[in-house]
């Protein structure tokens, strides 16, 4: 028998699909176990103010389940360890204010939904005594201990629809096509929409390019009666002996901000293959939308277990997809790490036998 009376769950870091999909889940079955669920606004700072939260029920959840976004909002910035904040009762430690909100709103655990900086920060307040379980989310699917995190199949849904797209124009003007997708330190959507889409040339972080050799097999692919070409990249992507594209340093907490490597691709290839190319970035479309029935069920998988883990006083865990099973795993042997591509992932060796360029 539980002795959870009232949760607290929150949102952090990056939007994914399939997070309206994991509140609705934990709402829902913890209401049905008689445990009340209070949904926290924009991440830990829903534990800064008592107005700055709400009590879901059923009700508040029924048609969100098909819903892109987060109806508890999130923030995407660093670690708020040690930081001030301004509180109605003055200047305050952020994570100390948490600790004794949490206490003050009566609050039993907290269900953390978020990417490898929000899990990392619940674990540091599981470590302050906090009882939490975590939810994996982010569409580059680079978290530790999970074969998926939600999101990541609808991002490559539609990044695969996007390269689609480009192969009709692509073909018609015997062009040169580059498309950046998302993918901060990992490839995963950038090898798995690529290979959806039938792209010529994926370019992930895993493994730096050599611009001469994506444009050799361009040219190859001309001289056999392919016209055309497409060139995914992941914007973590870089060049060998060269560096991030990056739109934005790290500062203050937020982590650095990449993109552009794609138009740097596509100016290279231009010079190196003499033919019409143009880039395309993905950006954020790849985050919004409603989300893929994988990454719904998914998502009320991971909702369902992590209030079946608060029950069971499983804490310090985050829920994770071992196919077929949802199982636990120790936030302490996930956090702080990154799930990038192996080198002998067998995607990326059928990719290879393909004939696609990694650009190695
Ligand atoms: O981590 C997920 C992600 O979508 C990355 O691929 C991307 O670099 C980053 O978030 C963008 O974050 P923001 O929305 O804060 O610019």
């Amino acid at each position: 028998m539980s002795t959870m009376k009232r949760i607290g769950i929150l949102t952090g870091g990056g939007d994914a699909p399939g997070l309206n999909a994991v509140i609705r889940a934990a709402v829902k079955s913890s209401w049905n176990s008689g445990i009340e669920c209070l949904g926290l606004e924009d991440s830990f700072d829903g534990l800064l103010e008592p107005d700055r939260s709400r009590v879901l029920t059923p009700r508040d959840v029924t048609g969100i389940l098909r819903l892109g976004g987060t109806i508890l909002g999130t923030v995407n910035r660093g670690d708020p360890f040690h930081h001030l904040v301004a509180t109605s009762e003055g200047p305050l430690d952020y994570s100390d204010r948490v600790c004794e909100m949490f206490y003050k709103m009566e609050l039993d655990a907290l269900i953390v939904i978020g990417g490898d900086g929000t899990l990392a920060i619940g674990h540091k307040f599981f470590e302050r005594g906090i009882p939490v379980v975590g939810v994996p989310k982010t569409i580059d699917n680079d978290i530790v201990g999970t074969a998926n995190c939600f999101g990541f199949d609808t991002a490559v849904d539609f990044a695969t629809d996007a390269i689609d797209r480009l192969h009709t124009t692509a073909e018609a003007h015997k062009r040169i096509l580059v498309v950046e997708v998302m993918g901060r330190y990992a490839g995963w959507i950038a090898l798995y929409a690529g290979i959806a889409g039938g792209a010529d040339a994926i370019l992930i972080p895993e493994i730096p390019f050599d611009i001469g050799a994506v444009a050799e097999r361009l040219r190859e692919r001309d001289k056999w009666g392919a016209k055309f070409s497409i060139v995914v990249v992941a914007e973590g992507a870089f060049p060998k002996g060269g560096t991030l594209a990056l739109i934005e340093e790290a500062h203050g907490g937020f982590a650095e901000r990449l993109g552009g490597v794609g138009a740097k691709v596509c100016e290279a290839l231009a010079r190196e293959t003499g033919k019409e190319t143009r880039s395309v970035v993905l950006g954020h479309l790849q985050r919004g939308g409603a989300p893929t029935s994988f990454d719904r069920v998914l998502a009320t998988r991971f909702g369902g277990k992590a209030v079946e883990l608060l029950k069971r006083g499983e804490f310090g865990t985050m829920v994770a997809y071992a196919p077929p099973d949802i199982v636990a795993r120790r936030l302490d042997e996930v956090v702080g790490k990154t799930k990038t591509v192996p080198m002998d992932f067998d995607l990326l060796l059928t990719g290879k036998a393909l004939g696609i360029t990694f650009g190695d």
